[in-house]
C-alpha cells in the first residue's frame, strides 16, 4: 500500500471539518495523515481537537493583524508545511487570505471548503447571504485556492435545500452536515491521483 498522503490542515474555529477528516482516516475511507494542523486563532478549538488526537497543533502569529495575512508569515507557514512533509494543505475555516507565497510552494495543492454553491455568495457568513437572499437552494463547495476569496477551481459540491422556516444558523448546520462528507471525500480522491 502506498504511503499515506501528508495533510497539513489550516483553521480559525472549531475544526469540525478537521475532525471529519480524522474520522474519515481512522475509518479507513481515507489513506491519508494529518501532520500539522495550524491556527492564527489562539483561542480555535480546532487545536485543541488536534492535540487530543495526538498531533501538531501551533498557533499562527499575525502580530495583531485582524485579518491580513502578512507575507513574511505566508512564506514561514509554508515552510513550516513543507518541513512537516505536506503534500496537501486543506483550509477548514481559515479566516485570513492565503496568497503568495504559501501558492508558489504550494501549485494546485491548496484547497478550500466554503459553505456555499460558489460561485454563489462568496466571503463571510454564505449561509446566512443565502437565507438574507431567499435562496432555494444552497450547499457547499471545495475548490483549489488561487489569489482571489472563494474563486478558485471548483472540485466537488453538494447542494441542501433552503427551507422556509431556515435561519441563518439552521441552514449553516444541514450544510456543515454535508461538508463533513465531501471535505473527506475530495481529499481521498486527490490524494489517490496524487499517487497514481
Ligand atoms: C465551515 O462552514 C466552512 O465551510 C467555512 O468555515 C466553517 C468552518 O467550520 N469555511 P469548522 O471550523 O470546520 O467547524
Amino acid at each position: 500500500m502506498s504511503q499515506p498522503l501528508k495533510l497539513g490542515v489550516l483553521g480559525s474555529g472549531s475544526g469540525s471539518n478537521m475532525q471529519a477528516i480524522l474520522d474519515a482516516i481512522d475509518s479507513g475511507e481515507l489513506h491519508a495523515e494529518i501532520v500539522l494542523v495550524l491556527s492564527d486563532n489562539p483561542e480555535g478549538y480546532i487545536l485543541e481537537r488536534a492535540r487530543k488526537a495526538g498531533i501538531v497543533a501551533e498557533v499562527i502569529d499575525c502580530g495583531g493583524y485582524k485579518t491580513k495575512f502578512p507575507e513574511e508569515k505566508q512564506a514561514a507557514v509554508a515552510a513550516q508545511l513543507k518541513e512537516a512533509g505536506v503534500e496537501l494543505v486543506c483550509l477548514a475555516g481559515f479566516m485570513r487570505l492565503v496568497k503568495q507565497p504559501m501558492l508558489d510552494v504550494f501549485p494546485e495543492r491548496i484547497l478550500n471548503i466554503h459553505p456555499s454553491l460558489l460561485p454563489a455568495y462568496p466571503g463571510l457568513m454564505a449561509w446566512k447571504q443565502a437565507v438574507d437572499d431567499g435562496a432555494q437552494e444552497s450547499g457547499c463547495t471545495v475548490h483549489y485556492v488561487d489569489a482571489g476569496m472563494d474563486t478558485g477551481p471548483i472540485i466537488k459540491q453538494a447542494k441542501v435545500p433552503v427551507l422556509a422556516d431556515d435561519t441563518a444558523d439552521s441552514l449553516h448546520q444541514r450544510i456543515q452536515v454535508e461538508e463533513h462528507k465531501l471535505y473527506p471525500e475530495v481529499v481521498a480522491a486527490i490524494g489517490q491521483k496524487l499517487r497514481q
